[in-house]
């Protein structure tokens, strides 16, 4: 039996458009909660997908709602947003807004949603914008929207920034550490506000504010990592522990212990795209964001230094067969947008190393060629092994069977999921990045000694 849904403060008709991981969690978790949702997708295939009680993405937990909301009549799907918009009171604004090259987020597929809506409005209508976007975006859309509507009909745009992660989207949605709501005028906040249960966290404020605390919000999860994978860097210098040390940072409350975990580095479709939409935004006003900046710099050298690493304990990685397990952005999900795995495999191809991959779920469509059909395939071979997403199954790897496998005796697991004792045991060098290579030798340290002494000769 599975807990009943919350009970939001009244139930509305209301419209998704995009279908991707926000809009289809929101839609069915919306209809889960009681309203009656229409969503609207463009995409031929995912929609005939969606049609037959699919999920077109791996989430877990969404297909179950998906095929509820279907049966209850709540949850349907359309590829024609004139046909969904027309009785809906709320339109939720779900599609992409993805970085250009230069940083600054397109804004195109939003816009013209938005214009479609505002169009196919037959009635006053309230668009919440779900997609992140920069402070300003909801007044732009408001502009566009009042331009398209018919004179009759009043457009209300407000922010409702969507926090959920994927692999754990459908909990995060049901379990909401705030829901912000950013409207200029009360009744437009209250119409979105009221279509969630009153007992969740709620925020209310101005639209450029709830717009800005979803980008700072990612910005300051980027931070930590970069931060985490600075440190790790710094205990291999020093001879100290990572994970030792970021643990007892992060049991510190004023800190927290989440978002610490060091590793090949942050990817996926929103934390580098919305740091350099930050930095983008204050850069237009004349503002400088030298701590976001520095975020994203640091991003690129802890990806780099997984290949750099590898160079450096295999000599040369050209001719080299090197095996990268984990190609999705990150464990639990099918997304290899931005993924770290993905820039690894890039970059040693680049190098001259054979490369063979092998994810659970992920299969990036460039190395679609490289993928293997399971991970004692991939690394059948190899000269080295990269661990670069921690699928719970990795952890579940037989050492005296990779060991058999590999030619070589490498494994650099750069998210912790091997047991280094066990491995060893089989005779596999497990790397571990923020681990001192001095495991038994620790030469003093000039400099703290020379400080030291400093004090006692004054
Ligand atoms: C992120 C935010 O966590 C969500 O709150 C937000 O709603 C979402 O972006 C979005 O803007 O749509 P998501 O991209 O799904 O969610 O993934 P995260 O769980 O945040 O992980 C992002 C990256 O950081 C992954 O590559 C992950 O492996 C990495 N990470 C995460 C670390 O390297 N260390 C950590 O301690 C945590």
């Amino acid at each position: 039996m599975h807990k009943p849904h919350p009970t939001p403060q009244r139930l509305a008709d209301i419209c998704v458009v995009g279908a991707g991981y926000v809009g289809l969690t929101a839609a069915a978790c919306f209809a889960a909660l009681g309203h009656r949702v229409r969503c609207v997708e463009n995409d031929q295939r995912r929609l005939s997908q969606m049609r037959r009680g699919e999920t077109p993405i791996y989430e877990p937990g969404l297909d179950g709602l998906l095929r509820e909301g279907m049966s209850t009549g709540r949850l349907t799907f359309t590829s024609e947003i004139d046909q969904a918009v027309p009785g809906a009171e709320v339109a939720f604004l779900c599609v992409g807004t993805p970085a250009r090259p230069d940083g600054h987020p397109d804004l195109r597929q939003l816009a013209a949603a938005a214009r479609q809506v505002a169009t196919a409005a037959t009635g006053d209508l309230v668009v919440a914008v779900k997609s992140t976007v920069p402070p300003g975006t909801c007044e732009a859309l408001q502009l566009l929207s009042d331009d398209a509507a018919s004179p009759d009909v009043r457009i209300s745009v407000a922010s409702n920034p969507e926090f959920l992660r994927e692999s754990q989207a459908v909990s995060d949605f049901f379990h909401p550490d705030r829901v912000v709501v950013g409207a200029d005028e009360e009744a437009t906040g209250s119409c979105i506000a009221t279509l969630y249960p009153s007992e969740w966290p709620m925020l209310r404020c101005d639209r450029r504010s709830s717009e800005l605390i979803k980008y700072a919000s990612n910005t300051f999860l980027a931070l930590k990592i970069s931060f985490a994978n600075e440190i790790a860097g710094l205990c291999e210098h020093v001879g100290a522990e990572a994970v030792s040390v970021l643990a007892g940072v992060g049991m510190d409350q004023r800190i927290g212990p989440s978002f610490l975990a060091h590793g090949p580095g942050f990817g996926g479709s929103c934390l580098t795209k919305d740091v350099s939409g930050l930095v983008a935004t204050a850069d237009a006003l004349g503002y400088d964001t030298p701590v976001a900046r520095a975020t994203l710099d640091v991003n690129a050298w802890a990806r780099g230094r997984v290949v750099d690493k590898l160079a450096t304990l295999l000599g040369s990685l050209a001719g080299k067969a090197i095996a990268v397990l984990g190609m999705a952005f990150k464990a639990g999900t099918d997304d290899v947008r931005d993924s770290p795995a993905v820039t690894i495999a890039e970059r040693l191809l680049a190098e001259g190393a054979a490369v063979s991959t092998f994810d659970p779920v992920a299969e990036p469509e460039a190395l679609r060629h490289l993928q293997h059909p399971d991970a004692y395939s991939a690394v059948s071979g190899a000269d080295a092994v990269v661990i670069a997403t921690a699928w719970p199954e990795f952890a579940q790897l037989d050492p005296a069977r990779l060991a058999s496998v590999m030619s070589g005796r490498v494994i650099l697991d750069t998210v912790g999921v091997l047991d280094p004792a066990a491995a060893a045991a089989s005779g596999l060098d497990v790397i571990l990045p923020g681990r001192s290579a001095m495991d038994t030798f620790h030469p003093v340290m000039v400099r703290p000694l020379e400080w030291a002494l400093d004090a006692v000769l004054v």
